[in-house]
């Protein structure tokens, strides 16, 4: 099934009632990472995975259909993208799907407060702002959930974005993903935080949509590494839960190294740490075994994120301020 076969199935509304809507999503970060798809058209993944997102830090879109426009205009960060630009087709893509007539197009203009495409989840809070824009933009009065499924439709992780604090995403069996969708875990951590090291903020040299497809397709231990995050991830929500720090921290880096690994053990092997992001998570292992509790992450970038407890941030703060690297300290209870 396509995603416009699936869109169709919906029987949404085309009709366009109000002049312009503009929405906010936090982006996310994955605790268990999702890489790998059950179904690369619909973005439906192999296993769950579970997130906490970056508070207030994500995308703000705003949305407008002009009838007179005959090509989609995107722009973002205030640059036009342009139709040759690979988020530009994207992005149109996506845009195509909800089209009220062959007569006009959108204007999407958006922002982010995260660096776009450098594995810090912009495409995740872009397209979870664009679903709840054309939701009010044509009147659906669409629920989290469902908006969270037309999200996933632009990118995986955007499923996860429209939440505040914990998402859980669950996989699904069913071939048109109408139960692969994300909630909220409605439980909160207010000791949570992110600290994220913003080592380079260059675009990637490869996409997390290809690098995850060559990853499946040639990781020779692939279907392993998805059954241990599958029990990765039942762990992890007994840790959270449990409100068992350690525990959901161990879970988070193995989650992540073995996403990884398995991607250095791809063909080509793909590799998106830098020497800064060894010397992070170095580091970060090292404080651990000073006795402070800090656990890192690492997308499909080179920026490394550390889940600490606000108890500890001034030590913390002090240590890895001496780094002579750029921090972002997020609340992710904070919006
Ligand atoms: O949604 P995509 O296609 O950008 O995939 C991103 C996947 C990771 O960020 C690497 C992991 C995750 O669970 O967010």
């Amino acid at each position: 099934m396509q995603a416009s076969d699936f869109v169709s199935s919906l029987g949404l509304c085309k009709d366009v009632v109000v002049h312009e809507a503009t929405a906010f999503a936090s982006a996310n970060i994955a605790l268990i990472k999702y890489w790998g798809k059950r179904n690369e058209a619909l973005h439906l993944p192999t296993h769950g995975s579970v997130s906490l997102s970056l508070g207030p830090l994500g995308s703000t879109t705003k949305l407008s259909f002009d009838k007179e426009l005959s090509n989609h205009e995107i722009s973002i960060n205030k640059r036009k993208l342009l139709p040759e630009d690979t988020s530009y087709q994207q992005i149109n893509r996506y845009l195509n799907l909800f089209r009220p007539s062959e007569n006009g197009s959108y204007r999407l203009i958006s922002s982010n407060s995260v660096p776009t495409a450098a594995g810090l989840a912009s495409s995740a809070s872009g397209y979870a702002a664009a679903a709840k824009a054309l939701n009010e933009l044509h009147g659906w009065n669409l629920n989290t959930r469902e908006l969270s499924i037309l999200a996933r439709l632009g990118s995986g992780s955007a499923t996860r974005s429209l939440f505040s604090g914990f998402a859980l995403w669950h996989a699904g069996t069913l071939a048109d993903g109408r139960d692969c969708y994300a909630e909220d875990l409605k439980l909160q951590w207010p000791q949570l935080r992110w600290a994220v090291a913003l080592l380079n903020d260059e675009p990637k040299a490869m996409s997390s949509r290809l690098a995850m497809k060559v990853c499946q397709e040639t990781c020779g231990w692939f279907s392993r590494f998805v059954e241990l995050s599958k029990g990765q991830l039942a762990q992890a929500l007994e840790a959270i839960q449990d409100r068992a720090f350690a525990r959901l921290g161990e879970l988070m880096e193995l989650s992540a190294l073995s996403m990884h690994a398995a991607m250095m053990g791809s063909s080509p092997s793909i590799l998106y740490w830098g020497a800064d992001t060894v010397r992070v998570m170095q580091c970060v292992q090292h404080l651990r075994g000073q006795g402070m509790a800090c656990y890192f992450t690492i997308d499909a970038g080179p920026n490394v994120k550390i889940l600490y407890q606000q108890s500890q941030e001034n030590e913390l703060r002090y240590a890895l301020e001496n780094l002579d690297v750029k921090w972002l300290w997020v609340n992710p209870w904070q919006f």
